[in-house]
């Protein structure tokens, strides 16, 4: 675990194994389950979740849903849809910032004192990991400027090389 200060930590493992009030999944827009960090989450917490994501009826890009854990040491889930990449001149970014935000929103509705996010659009849907990591940190740290008494964030990354990526990032970024 290192700190970025300000109430944001990284780390590196399975999110499915943080004990974390909420955590965030990287879905699709069914919300119907996937491969990935989607597929692990769905494991994690059992059949349930495919049930109450099935009442949901999807989740538009860049926006974000709330569900409940399960069988999750978390609480919920804030299932988001992040962009697939097609270059960087679809509207990306503003997507994935806005997958950050609406996480981020649904997680002081439903009263979370810490949320963990996965690298979001890294994975199969292809977006640069260099720039998706600026920005997670760039959103999260002015959602944490904005509310400094909301949840504590923990950006979990899934391989050590991404782990120190976004240290690296973090060093950048206060020197
Ligand atoms: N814990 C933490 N991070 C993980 C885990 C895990 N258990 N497993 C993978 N990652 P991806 P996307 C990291 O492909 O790019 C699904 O099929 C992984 O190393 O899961 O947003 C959905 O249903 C990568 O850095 O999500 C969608 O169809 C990051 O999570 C699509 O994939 C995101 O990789 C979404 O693609």
């Amino acid at each position: 675990m290192s700190l970025a200060g300000d109430g944001i930590e990284v780390w590196v493992g399975d999110i499915t194994r943080l004990e974390v009030d909420a955590i965030v999944n990287a879905a699709n827009e069914s919300l119907l389950g996937g491969g990935g960090v989607d597929g692990a989450i769905h494991r994690a917490a059992g059949p349930e979740l495919l049930e109450e994501c099935r009442g949901l009826g999807g989740c538009p890009t860049g926006d974000a849903k709330l569900t409940k854990g399960y069988r999750l040491a978390a609480r919920f889930v804030i299932h988001t849809v992040g962009p697939i990449w097609h270059g960087g001149t679809a509207g990306e970014e503003d997507l994935l910032r806005s997958c950050y935000r609406r996480s981020l929103e649904l997680a002081i509705e439903c009263g979370a004192a810490s949320v963990a996010f996965p690298a979001i659009s890294t994975g199969v849907y292809g977006y640069p990991k260099d720039e998706a990591a600026r920005i997670a940190l760039e959103e999260v740290r002015a959602f944490r400027a904005a509310h400094p008494d909301g949840p504590r964030v923990v950006l979990c990354f899934f391989s050590e090389e991404d782990g120190a990526r976004m240290r690296r990032i973090l060093e950048e970024a206060s020197a």
